[in-house]
Protein backbone atom coordinates (compact mmCIF):
# COMPACT_ATOMS: atom_id res chain seq x y z
CA UNK A 1 0.00 0.00 0.00
CA UNK A 2 1.58 3.52 -1.04
CA UNK A 3 0.22 6.49 0.61
CA UNK A 4 1.02 10.07 -1.06
CA UNK A 5 3.01 10.95 2.08
CA UNK A 6 3.87 9.26 5.87
CA UNK A 7 1.67 11.75 7.62
CA UNK A 8 -1.78 10.26 8.46
CA UNK A 9 -4.55 11.62 10.95
CA UNK A 10 -5.07 9.75 13.86
CA UNK A 11 -7.99 7.89 14.95
CA UNK A 12 -10.91 9.50 17.46
CA UNK A 13 -9.01 12.62 16.67
CA UNK A 14 -10.27 13.63 13.15
CA UNK A 15 -13.55 11.93 13.67
CA UNK A 16 -14.42 11.08 9.71
CA UNK A 17 -12.54 14.38 8.45
CA UNK A 18 -15.51 16.76 7.42
CA UNK A 19 -14.52 19.35 10.01
CA UNK A 20 -11.50 19.50 9.02
CA UNK A 21 -11.97 19.89 5.24
CA UNK A 22 -13.80 23.05 6.17
CA UNK A 23 -10.27 23.97 7.68
CA UNK A 24 -7.96 22.84 4.87
CA UNK A 25 -7.82 20.45 1.99
CA UNK A 26 -7.31 17.25 3.56
CA UNK A 27 -6.69 15.60 0.23
CA UNK A 28 -3.07 16.71 1.32
CA UNK A 29 -3.06 13.73 3.98
CA UNK A 30 -1.16 10.37 3.54
CA UNK A 31 -4.34 9.01 5.26
CA UNK A 32 -7.31 9.38 7.78
CA UNK A 33 -8.03 6.68 10.07
CA UNK A 34 -11.45 6.92 11.00
CA UNK A 35 -13.08 7.76 14.81
CA UNK A 36 -13.30 3.77 16.02
CA UNK A 37 -16.18 1.65 14.76
CA UNK A 38 -18.22 -0.68 16.80
CA UNK A 39 -20.80 -3.06 15.07
CA UNK A 40 -23.50 -0.90 17.41
CA UNK A 41 -23.61 2.90 18.03
CA UNK A 42 -22.05 3.87 21.04
CA UNK A 43 -23.32 7.09 22.91
CA UNK A 44 -19.76 6.79 24.65
CA UNK A 45 -18.61 7.95 28.68
CA UNK A 46 -20.42 10.04 30.32
CA UNK A 47 -18.50 13.57 30.93
CA UNK A 48 -15.88 14.52 31.84
CA UNK A 49 -14.23 13.20 28.76
CA UNK A 50 -11.25 15.56 28.66
CA UNK A 51 -8.80 16.08 31.49
CA UNK A 52 -5.52 18.17 30.33
CA UNK A 53 -2.53 17.43 32.04
CA UNK A 54 1.09 19.27 31.82
CA UNK A 55 2.61 18.44 28.34
CA UNK A 56 -0.90 15.76 27.83
CA UNK A 57 -4.59 14.83 27.63
CA UNK A 58 -6.45 12.43 29.12
CA UNK A 59 -9.48 10.86 27.66
CA UNK A 60 -12.21 9.06 28.40
CA UNK A 61 -14.54 8.94 25.46
CA UNK A 62 -15.64 5.67 25.59
CA UNK A 63 -15.70 5.11 21.96
CA UNK A 64 -18.34 6.99 20.90
CA UNK A 65 -19.62 6.40 16.91
CA UNK A 66 -22.53 6.10 14.96
CA UNK A 67 -21.52 2.36 14.29
CA UNK A 68 -20.47 0.14 11.43
CA UNK A 69 -23.82 0.39 9.52
CA UNK A 70 -24.49 4.54 9.76
CA UNK A 71 -20.73 5.06 8.97
CA UNK A 72 -20.67 2.61 5.50
CA UNK A 73 -24.01 4.15 4.39
CA UNK A 74 -23.45 7.49 5.43
CA UNK A 75 -20.13 8.71 6.21
CA UNK A 76 -17.90 6.91 4.06
CA UNK A 77 -18.77 8.24 0.71
CA UNK A 78 -18.11 11.71 1.99
CA UNK A 79 -14.90 10.35 3.41
CA UNK A 80 -14.32 8.63 -0.64
CA UNK A 81 -14.47 12.44 -1.97
CA UNK A 82 -12.11 13.88 0.37
CA UNK A 83 -8.97 12.22 -1.98
CA UNK A 84 -6.95 10.56 0.26
CA UNK A 85 -6.74 6.67 1.93
CA UNK A 86 -9.94 5.90 4.23
CA UNK A 87 -8.28 3.85 7.15
CA UNK A 88 -11.40 2.28 9.17
CA UNK A 89 -10.60 1.90 12.74
CA UNK A 90 -12.20 -0.85 14.30
CA UNK A 91 -12.93 -1.77 18.04
CA UNK A 92 -14.45 -5.17 18.92
CA UNK A 93 -15.67 -6.12 22.29
CA UNK A 94 -14.57 -9.82 21.42
CA UNK A 95 -12.25 -11.48 18.73
CA UNK A 96 -15.37 -12.51 17.08
CA UNK A 97 -16.68 -9.08 16.78
CA UNK A 98 -13.70 -7.96 14.60
CA UNK A 99 -14.53 -10.48 12.40
CA UNK A 100 -17.92 -9.23 12.23
CA UNK A 101 -16.91 -5.81 11.63
CA UNK A 102 -14.11 -6.68 9.00
CA UNK A 103 -16.49 -8.71 7.22
CA UNK A 104 -19.26 -6.01 7.15
CA UNK A 105 -15.99 -3.32 5.99
CA UNK A 106 -14.69 -5.41 3.12
CA UNK A 107 -15.14 -4.62 -0.20
CA UNK A 108 -16.39 -1.64 1.29
CA UNK A 109 -14.02 0.55 -0.27
CA UNK A 110 -12.57 1.51 2.62
CA UNK A 111 -8.50 1.46 1.64
CA UNK A 112 -7.32 -0.44 4.90
CA UNK A 113 -8.83 -1.93 8.42
CA UNK A 114 -6.96 -0.89 11.45
CA UNK A 115 -7.47 -2.92 14.57
CA UNK A 116 -7.49 -0.93 17.86
CA UNK A 117 -6.43 -3.65 20.03
CA UNK A 118 -7.12 -1.69 23.13
CA UNK A 119 -8.88 1.00 24.85
CA UNK A 120 -8.25 2.23 27.98
CA UNK A 121 -11.51 3.94 28.45
CA UNK A 122 -14.31 1.34 28.33
CA UNK A 123 -14.76 -1.97 30.48
CA UNK A 124 -14.75 -5.37 29.47
CA UNK A 125 -12.07 -7.10 27.64
CA UNK A 126 -10.07 -3.79 26.34
CA UNK A 127 -6.38 -5.02 26.41
CA UNK A 128 -6.38 -7.91 23.38
CA UNK A 129 -3.46 -6.18 22.22
CA UNK A 130 -1.90 -6.75 25.68
CA UNK A 131 -0.80 -10.15 24.94
CA UNK A 132 0.21 -12.34 22.36
CA UNK A 133 -2.63 -14.94 22.56
CA UNK A 134 -4.89 -12.05 22.19
CA UNK A 135 -3.99 -10.42 19.37
CA UNK A 136 -3.23 -13.23 17.49
CA UNK A 137 -7.09 -14.74 17.91
CA UNK A 138 -8.48 -11.14 17.08
CA UNK A 139 -5.97 -10.60 13.87
CA UNK A 140 -6.89 -14.46 13.17
CA UNK A 141 -10.60 -13.69 12.93
CA UNK A 142 -10.18 -10.57 11.20
CA UNK A 143 -7.61 -11.59 8.27
CA UNK A 144 -10.90 -14.60 7.50
CA UNK A 145 -12.91 -11.87 7.34
CA UNK A 146 -11.46 -9.58 4.59
CA UNK A 147 -9.11 -9.12 1.70
CA UNK A 148 -8.34 -5.35 2.91
CA UNK A 149 -4.91 -4.50 4.65
CA UNK A 150 -4.83 -5.43 8.18
CA UNK A 151 -2.93 -2.82 10.27
CA UNK A 152 -2.78 -3.88 14.14
CA UNK A 153 -3.03 -0.53 16.44
CA UNK A 154 -1.19 -1.91 19.79
CA UNK A 155 -1.59 -0.56 23.51
CA UNK A 156 2.07 0.89 24.25
CA UNK A 157 1.72 -1.53 27.68
CA UNK A 158 1.94 -5.40 27.80
CA UNK A 159 3.64 -7.58 25.78
CA UNK A 160 4.05 -4.97 22.99
CA UNK A 161 6.82 -6.72 21.06
CA UNK A 162 5.05 -10.41 21.50
CA UNK A 163 1.93 -9.01 20.55
CA UNK A 164 3.26 -6.94 17.26
CA UNK A 165 5.42 -10.80 16.09
CA UNK A 166 1.74 -12.66 16.60
CA UNK A 167 0.17 -9.91 14.73
CA UNK A 168 2.92 -10.27 11.45
CA UNK A 169 2.69 -14.17 11.72
CA UNK A 170 -1.18 -13.97 11.53
CA UNK A 171 -1.13 -11.35 7.90
CA UNK A 172 -1.43 -8.17 9.81
CA UNK A 173 -0.09 -5.88 6.96
CA UNK A 174 1.06 -3.20 9.66
CA UNK A 175 1.83 -2.23 13.30
CA UNK A 176 0.22 1.22 14.68
CA UNK A 177 2.22 1.92 17.66
CA UNK A 178 0.90 2.93 20.26
CA UNK A 179 -2.61 3.95 21.45
CA UNK A 180 -2.84 6.01 24.68
CA UNK A 181 -1.08 5.06 27.64
CA UNK A 182 -3.71 3.73 30.90
CA UNK A 183 -3.96 7.42 33.37
CA UNK A 184 -5.65 8.44 36.53
CA UNK A 185 -6.78 11.70 37.12
CA UNK A 186 -8.16 12.46 40.68
CA UNK A 187 -10.94 15.17 41.85
CA UNK A 188 -8.93 16.12 45.39
CA UNK A 189 -11.99 18.12 46.26
CA UNK A 190 -14.14 14.70 46.13
CA UNK A 191 -11.36 12.48 46.43
CA UNK A 192 -12.59 10.77 43.24
CA UNK A 193 -11.69 9.53 39.69
CA UNK A 194 -12.20 12.72 37.76
CA UNK A 195 -13.55 9.78 34.56
CA UNK A 196 -16.68 7.74 35.50
CA UNK A 197 -14.61 4.56 34.16
CA UNK A 198 -11.83 5.08 36.49
CA UNK A 199 -8.88 5.27 34.07
CA UNK A 200 -8.54 7.57 31.19
CA UNK A 201 -5.88 6.89 28.01
CA UNK A 202 -2.86 9.75 28.32
CA UNK A 203 -1.88 11.32 24.96
CA UNK A 204 0.18 14.32 23.51
CA UNK A 205 3.73 15.29 24.16
CA UNK A 206 4.04 13.91 27.41
CA UNK A 207 4.07 10.00 25.81
CA UNK A 208 6.07 11.04 22.99
CA UNK A 209 9.83 9.32 24.03
CA UNK A 210 7.86 6.51 25.51
CA UNK A 211 5.98 6.01 21.88
CA UNK A 212 9.09 6.61 20.32
CA UNK A 213 11.40 3.88 22.01
CA UNK A 214 8.60 1.72 21.34
CA UNK A 215 8.77 2.02 17.50
CA UNK A 216 12.83 1.96 17.98
CA UNK A 217 12.24 -1.33 19.32
CA UNK A 218 9.12 -2.58 17.32
CA UNK A 219 10.17 -1.16 13.82
CA UNK A 220 13.54 -4.20 14.77
CA UNK A 221 10.98 -6.94 16.24
CA UNK A 222 8.99 -7.13 12.83
CA UNK A 223 9.73 -6.61 9.20
CA UNK A 224 6.03 -5.41 8.37
CA UNK A 225 6.07 -1.62 8.77
CA UNK A 226 5.95 0.09 12.02
CA UNK A 227 3.34 3.20 12.10
CA UNK A 228 4.12 5.21 14.74
CA UNK A 229 1.94 7.38 17.22
CA UNK A 230 2.61 9.46 20.07
CA UNK A 231 2.68 12.67 20.70
CA UNK A 232 3.64 14.05 17.33
CA UNK A 233 3.21 17.59 17.01
CA UNK A 234 5.90 18.81 14.49
CA UNK A 235 8.13 17.95 11.46
CA UNK A 236 10.86 16.89 13.65
CA UNK A 237 8.97 14.78 15.99
CA UNK A 238 7.83 13.03 12.40
CA UNK A 239 11.55 12.77 11.29
CA UNK A 240 12.51 11.32 14.64
CA UNK A 241 9.53 8.61 14.51
CA UNK A 242 11.25 7.77 10.94
CA UNK A 243 14.60 7.76 12.21
CA UNK A 244 13.27 5.38 14.49
CA UNK A 245 12.22 2.92 12.11
CA UNK A 246 8.54 3.71 11.12
CA UNK A 247 7.20 3.84 7.70
CA UNK A 248 4.39 6.26 8.41
CA UNK A 249 3.37 8.03 11.86
CA UNK A 250 -0.06 9.22 12.94
CA UNK A 251 -1.01 12.89 14.51
CA UNK A 252 -3.59 12.88 17.21
CA UNK A 253 -4.28 15.24 19.93
CA UNK A 254 -2.09 17.74 18.26
CA UNK A 255 -5.23 18.02 16.15
CA UNK A 256 -7.04 19.72 18.69
CA UNK A 257 -4.01 22.24 19.67
CA UNK A 258 -3.53 23.58 15.47
CA UNK A 259 -6.03 21.83 13.10
CA UNK A 260 -3.05 23.00 10.54
CA UNK A 261 -0.69 21.26 12.50
CA UNK A 262 -0.85 17.79 10.13
CA UNK A 263 -0.04 19.88 6.70
CA UNK A 264 2.46 21.68 8.48
CA UNK A 265 4.23 18.31 9.38
CA UNK A 266 3.98 17.25 5.61
CA UNK A 267 5.39 20.67 4.47
CA UNK A 268 8.30 20.64 7.07
CA UNK A 269 9.20 16.83 5.83
CA UNK A 270 9.28 18.19 2.14
CA UNK A 271 11.53 20.42 2.76
CA UNK A 272 13.85 18.64 4.82
CA UNK A 273 13.91 16.30 2.04
CA UNK A 274 14.33 19.05 -0.39
CA UNK A 275 17.22 20.21 1.37
CA UNK A 276 19.06 17.61 1.97
CA UNK A 277 18.56 16.47 -1.68
CA UNK A 278 17.19 12.85 -0.92
CA UNK A 279 14.83 10.81 -3.11
CA UNK A 280 13.37 8.17 -0.57
CA UNK A 281 12.78 8.04 3.30
CA UNK A 282 14.71 4.33 2.76
CA UNK A 283 18.52 5.97 3.45
CA UNK A 284 16.52 7.51 6.84
CA UNK A 285 14.65 4.79 7.98
CA UNK A 286 15.83 3.46 11.37
CA UNK A 287 19.12 4.97 11.03
CA UNK A 288 18.93 5.75 15.07
CA UNK A 289 19.19 1.86 14.86
C1 LIG B 1 -10.02 12.04 22.14
C2 LIG B 1 -9.32 10.82 21.63
C3 LIG B 1 -10.06 9.78 21.08
C4 LIG B 1 -9.41 8.64 20.59
N1 LIG B 1 -10.15 7.63 20.02
C5 LIG B 1 -9.51 6.54 19.48
C6 LIG B 1 -10.24 5.53 18.82
O1 LIG B 1 -11.47 5.58 18.68
N2 LIG B 1 -9.54 4.46 18.32
C7 LIG B 1 -8.17 4.37 18.41
O2 LIG B 1 -7.58 3.40 17.94
N3 LIG B 1 -7.46 5.34 19.03
C8 LIG B 1 -8.09 6.42 19.56
N4 LIG B 1 -7.36 7.41 20.16
C9 LIG B 1 -5.88 7.26 20.25
C10 LIG B 1 -5.16 8.06 19.16
O3 LIG B 1 -5.52 7.63 17.87
C11 LIG B 1 -3.63 7.94 19.36
O4 LIG B 1 -3.24 6.60 19.26
C12 LIG B 1 -3.17 8.49 20.70
O5 LIG B 1 -3.91 9.64 21.06
C13 LIG B 1 -1.67 8.84 20.73
O6 LIG B 1 -1.36 9.79 19.75
P1 LIG B 1 -1.27 11.40 20.05
O7 LIG B 1 -0.37 11.55 21.24
O8 LIG B 1 -0.73 11.99 18.79
O9 LIG B 1 -2.67 11.83 20.35
C14 LIG B 1 -7.99 8.55 20.67
C15 LIG B 1 -7.26 9.60 21.22
C16 LIG B 1 -7.89 10.74 21.70
C17 LIG B 1 -7.07 11.86 22.27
Amino acid sequence: MVLKNPVIAASGTFSFGAEYARVYDVSCLGGICTKGLTLHPRRGNPPPRLWETPCGLLNSIGLENPGVETFLREELPRMRDLGTVVIANIWGETPEEYGELAERLSGSGVDAIELNLSCPNVPGIGLLGGSAKGTAWAVRVARAACGEPLWVKLPPEGDVLGAARAAEKEGAEAISAANTFRGLAIDIATGRPVFANTFGGLSGPAIKPLALRLVYELSQAVSIPVIGIGGIASWEDALEFIMAGAHAVQVGTANFIDPLCAPRIIRGLEVFLKERGIETWEGIRGCAH
